[in-house]
């Protein structure tokens, strides 16, 4: 089973949690909840930060709360180096006060890992007769029990909005049967090694597509384009909105991924369209639809299958030919690669905005600052320049086609650019920062 956004699942007969990898897992339940039994059970011994366990090495004794704040500076510490490391790391303490929380979450946030709060639901009950019966680590007793479940029943309530990527309740029942399944994310695809052709934004630019397909020797079989000697398109997005053939645009990728003769990671106009048939009032002025709107009854139908089946599952940006090389409409800073937060999927689909000191907005030129080993073929930002331009092992495919530009491709790994001219100037290039 693969998971391509960020998501744990629980299998229908709750017999297994698939949660995806890397990732933060805190633990969140009052003493005697089975925490540190459920983590044992189903992580590796190295993987998990357990507090009473860094109680005893700090004081030799699990259940000193003098050592509090020594024990979780060392918590986070931990934390913080094993993030630096991409290790998924389980966090087992009640997690019960909220500054402890919010901490774990900043430093998780800081290396930009998803977080997975795991309720550990329990009887009161339950959890006084088991800590009774408790000699290794001691009893906390009854008192300090009825405290932290009144902390527990708030966070039920409030985790939701606190900043956890995803909040999944487990019962008893649940915590001792349920087996982990460690998932990687589809972004990994390090059996496709290529040769790929990578097409930068096409913005319905139909009639180029299919020159410069043609002019990188793919052939029409039985509807579809086909390379003869077996080599992959990718497309890095925006395939739709602003040029003159969406729907035929759609249609050809749509045969070309279907038929595994192309990869396809999805742009900001891409999500935006996905988006507009699922909510046509969400989509902002800035992603153009409208041109949905002049469709006949079939071809809107068409064309809202077309996207929904190309956006729904898409990675935000791939991890291609054994890490060598990553692909993502917008880019991707070095330390989001082989990660999944909705941050970076916002990133790869949008880029960052920032705000200049004299007020204005500009994209964010993330390639400038890149030092990743990958090289990272993005487009968006559609240059002015007759080449794509390389800075710090990224190139930019988007030569602007829609606006008289250029369409480009890359062949990879022989890094030749094969492009066609834009048959017009289909909309005016905005002057604008981002
Ligand atoms: P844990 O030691 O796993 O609880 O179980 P915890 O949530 O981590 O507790 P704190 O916060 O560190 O204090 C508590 C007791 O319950 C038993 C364990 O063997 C342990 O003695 N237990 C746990 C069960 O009997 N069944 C379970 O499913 C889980
Ligand atoms: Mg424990």
């Amino acid at each position: 089973m693969e998971l391509s956004l960020y998501q744990a699942q629980l299998s229908a007969n709750h017999t297994h949690l698939f949660i995806p990898c890397p990732t933060v897992i805190i633990l969140c339940g009052p003493s005697g909840s089975g925490k540190s039994t459920f983590a044992t059970r189903n992580f590796p011994a190295t993987w998990i930060l357990s507090s009473d366990k860094l109680r005893g090495l700090i004081s030799d004794n699990e259940r000193n709360q003098e050592s509090n704040k020594d024990t979780f500076d060392l918590l986070y510490n931990l934390l913080d180096t094993r993030l630096r490391y991409k290790r998924t790391t389980i966090v087992d303490s009640t997690a019960l006060r909220v500054q402890t929380r919010r901490k774990l979450l900043q430093i998780a946030h800081r290396h930009d890992f998803a977080v997975l709060l795991l309720l550990i639901d329990a009887p009161e009950k339950l959890c006084r007769e088991r800590d009774a019966a408790r000699i290794d680590p001691p009893p906390v007793g009854a008192k300090v029990v009825a405290e932290q479940f009144k902390l527990y029943w708030e966070i039920e309530k409030t985790a939701q909005k606190e900043g956890f990527e995803q909040v999944i309740k487990l019962n008893q029942h649940e915590i001792s049967n349920l087996q982990v399944e460690i998932v990687p994310l589809s972004l990994e695809k390090p059996e496709q090694r290529g040769p790929f052709d990578i097409i930068g934004d096409i913005h319905g630019c139909y009639d180029e597509l299919c020159e410069l397909l043609n002019k990188l020797g793919y052939q029409l079989e039985n509807g579809v384009y086909q390379h003869p000697l077996g080599r992959r398109t990718i497309f890095l997005g925006d395939l739709i909105n602003r040029g003159p053939k969406n729907l035929e645009v759609l249609r050809l990728v749509s045969a070309m991924v279907k038929t595994d003769n192309a990869l396809f990671t999805p742009g900001n106009h891409c999500y935006a369209l996905y988006k507009y048939f699922q909510q046509p009032d969400s989509v902002d002025s800035n992603n153009t639809c409208e041109w949905i709107e002049r469709l006949s009854a079939k071809e809107y139908v068409e064309a809202s299958e077309l996207i929904n089946a190309l956006v729904k599952d898409a990675p935000p940006y791939m991890i291609l030919n054994r890490n060598k090389l990553v692909v993502a409409h917008a880019g991707i800073e070095d330390h989001m690669i082989g990660k999944l937060t909705t941050r970076i999927f916002n990133f790869c689909l949008n880029g960052e905005i920032l705000i200049t000191p004299e007020g204005n907005k500009q994209r964010k030129n993330w390639a400038e600052n890149y030092r990743g080993k990958p090289l990272v073929a993005y487009g968006h930002t559609p240059t002015t320049k007759l080449l794509p331009e390389f800075r710090n092992n990224t190139v930019n495919l988007d030569q602007g086609c829609v606006y008289g530009g250029r369409l480009s491709a890359m062949r990879y790994p022989e890094m030749e650019f094969i492009q066609v001219n834009a048959h017009a100037a289909y909309v005016e290039r905005k002057k604008r920062g981002v």
